[in-house]
């Protein structure tokens, strides 16, 4: 019998975290950074199709320089805006690059399957989660037109 999946002991921290997929509602109202977010969804979603180890190895790489290229402009829009939660926004932002690496380390040794588990759990709960409430914290202070407007 094969060995049964052991998720990372990270993971085993988000018992109840929810799964989702990408929906309008995590729109922050800012085209550059939504059309990124929205991007990690499509490439997440592309790794369940097939089964071809190579294309799962390149899309991980891709989805993970492209998470840290989304999270290194989001944090360098952040200080610009002078946002008064950058702080805890960037630890979030850390936290999940060691989650990204944890992953790309172990990638090699876990089936197809145990890696598209684990995406699903990095981009359509943790990323999922952080969208909804940490970057939609920070998004008022990126638009303050459309805030003084309101
Ligand atoms: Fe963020
Ligand atoms: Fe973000």
């Amino acid at each position: 019998m094969d060995k049964l999946y052991e998720p990372p002991a990270w993971a085993t921290a988000y018992p109840d975290l929810p799964i989702a997929e990408w929906s309008d509602r995590l729109e922050l109202g800012i085209a550059l950074i939504d059309e990124q977010h929205k991007r990690f969804f499509d490439l997440a979603a592309s790794l369940n199709v097939g089964t071809d180890e190579i294309r799962v190895m390149k899309t991980l790489v891709t989805l993970s320089d492209y998470i840290r290229t989304h999270l290194r402009e989001e944090e360098a829009l952040m200080v610009a805006a002078s946002y008064p939660r950058l702080a805890e926004h960037s630890h979030q932002h850390a936290q999940f690059r060691q989650m990204l690496g944890n992953l790309l380390s172990r990638a090699r040794t876990m089936s197809l399957g145990e890696i598209a588990d684990e995406v699903r759990f990095l981009i359509n709960g943790w990323f999922y989660q952080h969208i909804l409430t940490e970057d939609f914290a920070y998004a008022p202070y990126l638009m303050p037109d459309v805030n003084r407007r309101g």
